[in-house]
């Protein structure tokens, strides 16, 4: 897939820079050609010569060099790209392409060029979290601008724990990959797939709400693996902390109906993969305002009892589309959450909700699945369970996309 691509790489200021070598090294060995622009903020992280080493070609630094504008200029260096991949992208250089700012060559060339821009974003958890990065990173989003991490991890400089880490070599090569076509010829190439992800909120009232540990790791990597075999991928995703995959049609929600209404619209799909931790039940009646608590000195000196709160079945997404008569995916695929007993509870429960096959996980405080990087699950099909080894939960979504591309039908 990156095979003669051409890749200008944006290396920002960032303790991550040092991770971006690998990067070079990884697309260049599957045969891509990489151009460097290292920034002043960047050359303090990692040397010319260290990129100029790997790429295998000149650095570009300097906006107003005369040798560098007469023999390339920054327009073109910016335009014989396929693609620009700005890694590490700091908070700084997210707020100047944000605003259109062109003060230095990196800058310049991100805003001249007319080729996909991908950016992994690498900074300190609060940096990350603070709404003028929200508010830059959604404008960019909005621009089409491609996005991949950040991740939750430590962080090298201080200590501190958080989402702000780059991510790793491995996923950002993934998401070049499938930025260009997945896989224009990959095994589920002229396939649709519909892949449910995160947890869902169920309003109380309008500041509370009812929801669950599900961090959308597994859903959004299950999406990115059947992008990255050619499958034209929806996302439908309750709120998540999870990047955008990249090739990937999101669809953001929040409640369980709001899920179902987008599942729907997706149709018709060849496979279905339902990876949400989709809330069993809501309020009956989220409250208009924010609920109150009795005024003090009330009739029961302030002590009532907290109001009850009724609840209501959410409607089955899963079961809805392993049941449909007309327009049922070939292939249905849940997920189940179990604390217990997870293959017998996982058997039942693959008949009950109509679907082919079901992916059971362990989710006891002891197996760490939620929020966790690894997983280990067993396949329950019409043939009997499968157990997989415990590894991580981007490996099983490419080996379940990949039994995927193998059991269905030729289109
Ligand atoms: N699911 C769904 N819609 C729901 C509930 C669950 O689509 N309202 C899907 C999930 O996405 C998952 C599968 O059903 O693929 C199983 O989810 P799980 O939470 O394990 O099962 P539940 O049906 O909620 O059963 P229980 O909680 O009683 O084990």
């Amino acid at each position: 897939m990156l095979d003669g691509k051409s890749i200008l790489l944006v290396v920002t200021g960032g303790i991550a820079a040092y991770k971006c070598l690998e990067v070079i090294r990884r697309v260049r060995e599957k045969g891509a050609r990489v151009r460097c622009i290292l920034t002043r903020g960047g050359a303090n992280f990692v040397t010319p010569l260290a990129l100029g080493a790997l790429s295998e070609d000149r650095v570009f630094q300097d906006l107003f060099s005369l040798t560098d504008e007469h023999e390339i200029g920054h327009i073109r260096l910016s335009r014989e790209a396929d693609v620009v991949l700005v890694a590490p992208a700091s908070a700084n250089v997210l707020a100047k392409m944000a605003a259109g700012q062109a003060d230095d060559l990196a800058t310049t060339a991100l805003l001249a060029t007319d080729k996909p821009i991908m950016v992994a974003p690498a900074m300190n958890p609060a940096m990350w979290a603070h709404p003028a990065t929200r508010a830059n990173m959604a404008i960019l989003e909005g621009r089409g601008v491609h996005r991949v991490g950040p991740t939750e991890g430590a962080m090298a400089e201080s200590g501190e724990w958080g989402l702000g880490r780059m991510a790793e070599p491995d996923a950002i090569v993934a998401a070049l990959e499938s930025l260009f076509g997945g896989a224009a010829d990959g095994l589920l190439k002229d396939r649709r797939a519909l892949v449910t992800s995160g947890p869902t909120h169920e309003a109380i009232d309008p500041v509370r709400y009812l929801a669950n540990r599900s961090s959308g790791k597994q859903g959004h990597a299950v999406a990115t693996a059947l992008a990255r075999l050619g499958a034209a991928t929806t996302l439908v995703s309750g709120p998540t902390h999870q990047p955008a995959p990249a090739g990937v049609h999101l669809v953001r929600v929040e409640t369980a109906r709001e899920m179902l209404d987008a599942c729907l619209a997706a149709l018709p799909v060849d496979v279905a993969v339902m990876a949400a931790a989709v809330a069993d039940w809501r309020p009956a009646d989220a409250a208009r305002n924010k609920l109150k608590k009795p005024a003090k000195g009330g009739k029961s000196g302030g002590k009532s009892a907290p109001p009850a709160l009724k609840l209501v079945e959410n409607p089955d997404i899963l079961a809805t589309l392993g049941g449909r008569n007309e327009g049922r995916p070939q292939l249905v695929v849940g997920f189940a959450a179990e604390t217990d007993a997870v293959v017998e509870n996982a058997v039942a429960k693959r008949r009950a909700k109509g679907c082919d096959w079901l992916v059971a996980n362990d989710v006891s405080a002891a197996a760490a699945t939620f929020g966790g990087d690894d997983n280990q699950v067993h396949l329950i099909t019409a043939d009997g369970v499968e157990e997989w080894p415990k590894i991580s939960k981007s490996a099983v979504a490419e080996r379940l996309a990949q039994r995927i591309a193998e059991t269905l039908e030729p289109a």
